[in-house]
């Protein structure tokens, strides 16, 4: 015997080499060798990497990265998935969702302007035909029933601290004398186009987004919300999981598309659609669960886009209100906290795209902002009216979103006034007219011609002011404000200035000489959002002061994307999200104070979102869920993050102890 010394295998004794006057036996030889050698390979690897070698209750390593098969479910009743395992075993993710591809080469891209469609009896063929021409491919759900999810839906035990307790309290131990009150809503936010999916299931029309989002490179992972989180089907599992987190309140959109497909007045409403939304508040309610309703996320039908321009025209008042008369009639009574639109100021200003296209006559590029806000305005006044005149139950305003904004120099005369300017252009832009005056802001009316700002009639003004119940804000973060570069007043005279008609400039960043960022901030994709925690309190009483209301003050949403959550490789690190948990837990903490303390009517908080969804333009590519959605699962598979169950454990610890909210809301 002799022993062979290399590298790893010192110890291992082989027979005595054979001679060299025998080569069969040679062959053999190393054969033998070669044979003990893989099997030494082998062992040693079992032993530093298999569970197999180690004790039975080992857990196998996180394994690199697979594309799951996607599995085509025709009819699925149980067994989704959605029922934890309880077993943290890692779990590579993939890094493409293949139910979202989208197939650039199919529908038309780009329109010319003015009627480009013959809508006919607005029957079935018809819309086929719509979708065929407008959109193309679209991709169709991998199941089509809606599974009823284990009731109460078990939770997985709390996540372990991640820091010591002198740098950060449990949950339950922040504010621990703090109590919100009985009546108050505590819940999540979805809208329909970043969560039902099922685009063309059951009869429902185009939207906007269905089409653009086929636009190569308007959407920057070039995603469609075809699927999305097919919250159509999965709408039960996702309220089951929201109770069992302790929210009592659902805020979600319709779909106008779902409900009239082509969006006009005297064309058939859906019943499916209609359908639809009626088991989701059934069940919402049946859980505990009051559902908010939203009438219009930025979904606007495709139809009345191609028809005469969307919110470009004068015509989508009517039907919009058409629309709202449907719902409004159909909900009465088991919705009871309702919203027009959701950030109106988002939504005119939404890249000039599609609206460039479609477009009517008389309406520029320039001008659409404007004229969209218009309309925007007259028909969520036409809308609070009709809700008055029909004795709907409940209240009724619209979502603001945005901030106030600090001066960046505090005492600087120019960041003061920059200030005002921005609170003028911004939520000042809707919210002046609606809550206080019916009419546009006055410093807005003295700078932008009637030719860009059409002006009110003063039976307009009369229509528009007070049209809102209670005040709702999507309150992401405050923001320091300055004069812009050069000054406004040059800005103001020069209509090609970016900043132009505003005439301000946003900081994230302190004006102190080392210029500290604001706080923590998000997602890199996402670089308008920061925790701006210390901010919300103050933010929400100012608020409340410039625009009282008998309703209170709603945050109707909140939320973060945790930095480069989408490119975290295994499940067990992208559910782990502190960044979220900080602002979630410490915007949570001052609207407690804020009630508590400084009395602020806070009457409810709608965390953005239950789980991950289409973010628009930007895609799949930022996740904002406080559960994670792998879009790669058969099924969708939500995983709660840290931050849902960190946030359950606030709000249970610190809600009035029998949670009468939804008890007291059907009285
Ligand atoms: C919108 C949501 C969006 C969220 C995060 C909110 O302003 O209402 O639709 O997903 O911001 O960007």
């Amino acid at each position: 015997m002799s022993q062979i010394d290399l590298k790893s295998s010192r110890a291992l004794v082989l027979p005595d080499a054979p001679k060299a006057s025998d080569p069969q036996r040679v062959r053999i030889g190393r054969m033998v060798i070669a044979a003990l050698w893989l099997m030494l390979i082998a062992y040693r690897l079992g032993l530093d990497h298999g569970p197999h070698f180690r004790n039975s209750s080992a857990l196998p390593d996180a394994q690199p990265l697979v594309l799951p098969k996607i599995h085509i479910i025709p009819t699925v009743t149980t067994g989704l998935g959605w029922i934890p395992t309880g077993l943290p075993t890692p779990q590579a993710l993939p890094s493409v969702n293949p139910f979202a591809a989208v197939r650039t080469a199919t529908g038309p891209l780009g329109r010319p302007q003015g009627k480009a469609f013959d809508w006919g009896d607005f029957g079935h063929d018809v819309m086929k035909r719509f979708w065929d021409d407008w959109i193309g491919h679209v991709i169709q759900p991998q199941f089509d029933a809606v599974p009823l999810p284990p009731h109460p839906y078990p939770l997985p035990s709390p996540p372990p601290p991640l820091y010591p307790e002198y740098y950060a309290l449990p949950p339950d131990q922040i504010l621990p004398d703090l109590t919100f009150p009985p009546d108050f809503l505590f819940g999540w936010a979805t809208a329909a186009q970043q969560y039902e999916g099922a685009v063309q299931t059951d009869g429902r029309g185009p939207s906007v987004w269905d089409w653009t989002s086929r636009f190569p490179g308007y959407i920057a992972d070039n995603t469609t919300a075809d699927i999305a989180d097919l919250g159509y089907y999965l709408y039960k599992q996702d309220l089951a999981r929201m109770a069992a987190l302790g929210g009592n309140a659902y805020s979600f959109s319709v779909a106008w598309s779902r409900i009239f497909p082509f969006g006009m007045k005297g064309s058939p409403v859906n019943e499916k659609g209609l359908k639809y939304y009626e088991d989701l508040v059934g069940y919402s309610r049946e859980l505990g669960i009051e559902p908010v309703m939203t009438l219009f996320h930025w979904d606007t039908p495709l139809a009345l886009q191609v028809e005469y321009g969307g919110f470009a025209s004068p015509r989508i008042i009517d039907d919009y209100v058409n629309y709202a008369e449907v719902m409004f009639r159909r909900f009465n009574g088991t919705i009871r906290l309702w919203y027009t639109f959701n950030e109106p100021g988002v939504f005119c200003v939404q890249p000039g795209f599609p609206q460039n296209t479609t477009l009517p006559h008389g309406v520029s590029a320039a001008q659409y902002p404007y004229v969209c806000r218009r309309h925007l305005v007259l028909a969520h006044a036409k809308v609070y009216h009709l809700f008055k005149e029909l004795n709907i139950q409940g209240e009724i305003s619209y979502k603001n979103d945005d901030y106030l904004g600090i001066a960046w120099r505090r005492g600087r005369k120019e960041d003061e006034e920059a200030v005002k300017r921005h609170q003028a252009y911004y939520i000042g832009f809707f919210a002046d007219p609606i809550h206080l005056t019916g009419d546009w802001p006055e410093l807005v009316k003295a700078e932008l011609p009637p030719d860009l700002l059409p002006r009110f009639s003063a039976d307009e003004v009369e229509l528009i002011k007070g049209t809102a119940d209670f005040f709702a804000i999507d309150a992401y973060r405050e923001d320091l404000i300055s004069a812009p570069p050069g000054g406004i007043d040059a800005c103001l005279r020069n209509r090609s200035h970016p900043a132009w008609p505003e005439c301000v400039s946003k900081k994230d960043y302190d004006s102190s000489p080392y210029g500290w960022g604001i706080g923590e901030f998000a997602e890199p994709s996402m670089d308008w959002l920061h925790n701006s925690w210390q901010h919300i309190r103050p933010l929400l009483q100012r608020l409340n002061d410039m625009y009282p209301t008998t309703g209170g003050i709603y945050l109707t949403e909140f939320g973060f994307a945790e930095p480069h959550e989408n490119e975290k490789p295994y499940l067990h690190q992208a559910i782990q999200d502190p960044a979220r948990t900080h602002l979630l837990l410490s915007y949570l903490g001052e609207i407690l104070k804020g009630i508590v303390e400084d009395g602020i009517p806070i009457k409810g908080v709608f965390a953005w979102s239950s789980v991950d969804n289409w973010e628009w333009n930007t895609g799949f590519k930022a996740r904002f869920g406080n559960q994670f959605v792998d879009y790669s699962h058969p099924t969708l598979k939500r995983t709660f993050k840290r931050s849902a169950i960190e946030m359950s454990q606030f709000w249970k610890s610190h809600r009035a102890q029998a949670d009468e909210s939804v008890a007291a809301m059907s009285d």
